[in-house]
């Protein structure tokens, strides 16, 4: 089952927002996600609030477009309603699932609802997500048409017992033709890689990231892999099928990665993040980062405008129930008090290599920053110069860090 929703505050059913969201509206940036929860087959490892065709009787992938097309206008009418002007549309990201499962029409017709009903900024970068084998020559070149302006290829790995263990279908000798034909259509390129698969060696973590560099992506991400609940591969772990994955071993694995990836060129922005240089980061991510505004549009969705958070109903059929009654999909929402936000500047904001404002902290944060200079965690320089920055140890213990620098 995909991971459970937050327990908060049930969401109006007009999805009204209250006026307190448009202080400071016209200095946050507007971010668009859109969520697609299909997948052709369930990866062991993943909890993403996806389903399959066999998961999931009933609901039809062809009607998605159009469900998730009446929550953009619905998104407007709240919008419009709380009394804040309309703000062109910054990033645009399409999520799953692997959104390139619907046909590019479909995408299309979504970026288009996007783009009739809010604009989208000049330079808008608008993203979607991929699967190696969801993806052909044509289908990249109508994406880029369509003005999508980025892909992310979930990757994962090179090696073949590797993507086995994680049950993924592609080949991998498929990553440099998708990427061959992205940049031929114009797109920017990132791949997705995981690290620490069980089984996974020193030298296939190589052979992954050297794959990886040798198509000159814009952007890597590499993600320690996390055995969530509930997932096959939870249970391949708990019968003893499958060794756990092994802390140290991925604190190396991270070690190794940062290495190469500096060395050919990639530079540490956030913590599982790389980029050739600062154009190519993820703008949607870092808003997400940086307590920007979104409205994420679909099934299990989150959304955040002007710090209240809500989330939508997980279930697609759930979704398509109350978009067709005219009723919000929120099912609970949040109102972040400034105790929260600031947990959140200092969670997210640590984790980035602009770092964090000194200022950000509260006294028992503050008190701490030397300690963590002293113990190597964070860049002593850079905090003298106002900010915490985490060193490369730091990010290895970013966890064990925010806990230090929160009250
Ligand atoms: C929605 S997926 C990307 C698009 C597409 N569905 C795919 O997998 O190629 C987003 C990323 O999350 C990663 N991910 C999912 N579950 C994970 C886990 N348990 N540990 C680490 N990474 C995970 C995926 O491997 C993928 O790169
Ligand atoms: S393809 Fe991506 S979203 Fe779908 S199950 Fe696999 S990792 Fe999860």
């Amino acid at each position: 089952m995909p991971s459970a929703l937050p327990i908060a505050d049930p969401a109006p059913a007009d999805g009204l927002l209250p006026a307190s969201v448009t202080a400071g509206w016209g200095d946050r940036a507007f971010g668009v996600y859109v969520h697609v929860p299909f997948c052709r087959v369930r990866c062991g490892y993943c909890d993403f609030n996806t389903y399959t065709a066999d998961e999931i009787r009933g609901v039809k992938q062809s009607d998605y477009a159009g469900q998730a097309l009446a929550e953009i206008a619905q998104a407007a009418g709240v919008l419009a309603v709380t009394g804040a002007p309309s703000r062109a549309v910054s990033t645009v990201f399409f999520g799953g699932g692997t959104p390139t499962l619907l046909p590019v029409a479909d995408l299309a017709a979504l970026l288009a609802g996007i783009r009739s009903t809010w604009g989208l900024q000049p330079g808008a970068e608008v993203t979607t997500e991929a699967n190696p084998d969801s993806v052909d020559e044509r289908s990249l070149a109508e994406l880029a048409e369509a003005g999508f302006t980025r892909i992310s290829f979930g990757m994962q790995s090179a090696v073949p017992h590797v993507l086995a263990t994680l049950e993924r279908t592609h080949d991998p000798e498929r990553i440099p033709l998708v990427v061959e034909w992205a940049r031929a259509a114009g797109l920017q390129v990132s791949l997705d890689l995981i690290y620490g698969t069980p089984g996974e060696s020193a030298a296939d973590w190589q052979a992954s990231l050297d794959l990886a560099l040798a198509q000159h992506p814009d952007h890597i991400s590499a993600y320690a892999l996390i055995v969530e609940k509930g997932t096959k591969l939870a249970r391949q772990i708990s019968r003893g099928e499958v060794p756990a994955p092994d802390d140290d071993l991925a604190a190396d694995l991270y070690e190794q990665a940062d290495a190469t990836l500096e060395a050919a060129g990639y530079h540490w922005y956030e913590v599982s993040n790389w980029a050739t240089d600062a154009s190519h980061r993820s703008r949607h991510n870092l808003a997400y980062w940086t307590g920007e505004d979104w409205w994420g549009v679909g099934p299990g969705a989150h959304s955040h405008v002007g710090g209240v958070r809500w989330w939508n109903v997980k279930h697609p059929a759930a979704y398509a129930e109350r978009l067709a009654a005219g009723v919000s999909p929120a099912a609970g929402r949040e109102t972040l008090d400034a105790e929260t936000r600031s947990v959140e500047t200092v969670l997210l904001g640590s984790r980035l290599a602009d770092g964090l404002p000194v200022a950000a902290l509260a006294d028992p944060g503050r008190a701490a920053v030397a300690g963590l200079i002293a113990d190597g965690l964070i860049d002593g320089r850079a905090a003298i110069a106002g900010r915490v920055v985490l060193t490369l140890r730091g990010r290895l213990l970013a966890d064990a860090v925010v806990r230090r620098l929160l009250p």
